[in-house]
């Protein structure tokens, strides 16, 4: 796994995603890639938007450029995840679709389903994700007109 990234990667899941998003964190440290987590940190219910919202600001404010995000299908993260104007969010339950919403779509947020796919998936996706590189070009004006004026 390459790391282009300067600043923390922050992760965030609610108690669905919680277990998958510590075998993650345990992952991308042991490869000293730097995180930040923005809870939950207890197995006890709660509700994704309040963690991807968490998410969501401290992008809007340039705290953290990219971030996973771990939900029980990877889909309730990345609508919350999406209203933020400064995300670009995806769910992926492969390594080529992240791969390539980081080359085409410039996203900067992953969102993976723990219900959905094991271990061993998520962190060939979270790399995909991590390596792959935007190719600007017609993608940037693509990706521009995404914005409603
Ligand atoms: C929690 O039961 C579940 O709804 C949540 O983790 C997520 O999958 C929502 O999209």
């Amino acid at each position: 796994m390459r790391n282009n990234m300067t600043k923390q990667l922050g992760v965030a899941s609610d108690h669905a995603g919680l277990e998958l998003k510590r075998a993650l964190v345990a992952e991308l440290q042991g490869r000293g890639i730097a995180v930040r987590d923005f809870g939950t940190d207890a197995s006890a219910s709660c509700d994704y938007p309040d963690f991807a919202h968490a998410v969501g600001r401290a992008i809007e404010s340039n705290e953290i450029e990219r971030a996973v995000l771990v939900c029980g299908t990877g889909v309730g993260m990345s609508i919350a995840a999406n209203r933020h104007a400064a995300v670009r969010a995806v769910v992926c339950s492969e390594p080529l679709s992240a791969r390539m919403s980081r080359q085409h779509n410039d996203t900067n947020v992953l969102c993976l389903g723990a219900r959905v796919i094991g271990a061993g998936t998520a962190i060939d996706i979270v790399d995909a994700f991590l390596d792959g590189v935007f190719e600007g070009g017609r993608h940037a004006s693509r990706v521009a007109k995404i914005e409603l004026s």
